[in-house]
């Protein structure tokens, strides 16, 4: 197996849109809704935050607890959008679990235009309606990407999605849908998944159930793509096992850490100069 290397992927985007920061009016500034206490949320973000500044983008971090309530953050998004300095709102996932019935409100309150993650309805709308030159979430883009680098065709090729999120898998699936691939969802829930993955020429996992795909049951050729990263016993990991038996495979495989967790990050600073630079063209 080949690996696809993240971090020079994330490189040649943040090669593209450095200039682009550097020709604006004003710097790009994005705005980090945080409502959980998740670590790995906190981490995530440190990520984000430390890129942004690298690049010249500014960011804003809004934390609630949980004793705010949802009006709060709705009130804080609506004041966000109304302020010409912001270009994007981002609400880190997940939420605040009492709060997980609200997540439609409070991502259909953000402006379509300063969605960086393209999780409002707008424009997840706008991605089923095979509208893929708008903003597509950057987990997506980065699986994408990744897809891209490894050459296969997605034309006429069956890929096996194990994620029915939101925020990954109905839009990814769409995406691929629209560009002629054989889709199928699955989740980490589904019957026969070993065989489901024997037959795919290019496997998509995010369901943070480690060991799911392993030597014994990846095809020859196949691109494999794990968005899972998770940490256990110290170590991050994610939904793939690699070993030599996998590694002596013809294919391609992205790594954890290391392939589609950097990358995510250089997505959606690229949505966001995106959106910086509509908003300062207007
Ligand atoms: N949590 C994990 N990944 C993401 C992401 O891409 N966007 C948001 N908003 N939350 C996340």
């Amino acid at each position: 197996m080949q690996l696809i290397n993240g971090y020079e992927l994330a490189q040649k985007i943040y090669d593209e849109i450095s200039p682009v920061i550097n020709k604006l009016s004003r710097k790009p500034r994005l705005a980090i809704i945080l409502a959980n206490n998740s670590d790995a949320s906190k981490t995530y973000i440190k990520m984000k935050m430390k890129k942004a500044d690298e690049l010249g983008i500014a960011v804003d971090l809004i934390r609630f607890d949980e004793t705010s309530n949802v009006q709060e953050v709705l009130n804080k998004i609506k004041s966000l959008n109304d302020n010409p300095a912001i270009d994007g709102i981002l609400v880190q996932l997940p939420l605040f679990e009492d709060w997980e019935l609200f997540r439609h409100q409070i991502f259909n309150t953000i402006n379509p235009l300063k969605d960086p993650d393209g999780l409002s309805a707008i424009n997840a709308g706008l991605v089923s309606q095979s509208v893929l030159n708008g903003i597509i979430p950057a987990t997506v883009d980065a699986v994408l990407e990744c897809i891209k680098f490894s050459g296969a065709k997605l034309e006429g090729a069956n890929v096996l999605v194990i994620n029915n999120t939101d925020l990954i898998g109905k839009p990814l699936g769409s995406i691929l849908a629209t560009l002629n691939s054989t889709v199928t969802i699955a989740n980490k829930h589904t019957k026969d998944l070993d065989n489901l993955i024997s037959k795919a020429d290019i496997v998509v996992s995010a369901t943070g159930a480690t060991n799911i795909i392993r030597s014994d049951n990846v095809k020859s050729g196949a691109v494999i793509v794990d968005v899972t990263s998770i940490k256990k016993d110290a170590k991050v990991i994610g939904d793939l096992t690699i070993d030599e038996k996998i590694e002596a495979i013809d294919g391609f495989i992205t790594p954890v850490p290391g392939g589609v967790g950097p990358l995510t990050i250089a997505c959606l600073l690229r949505n966001l100069v995106t959106l910086s630079k509509a908003h300062q063209d207007e």
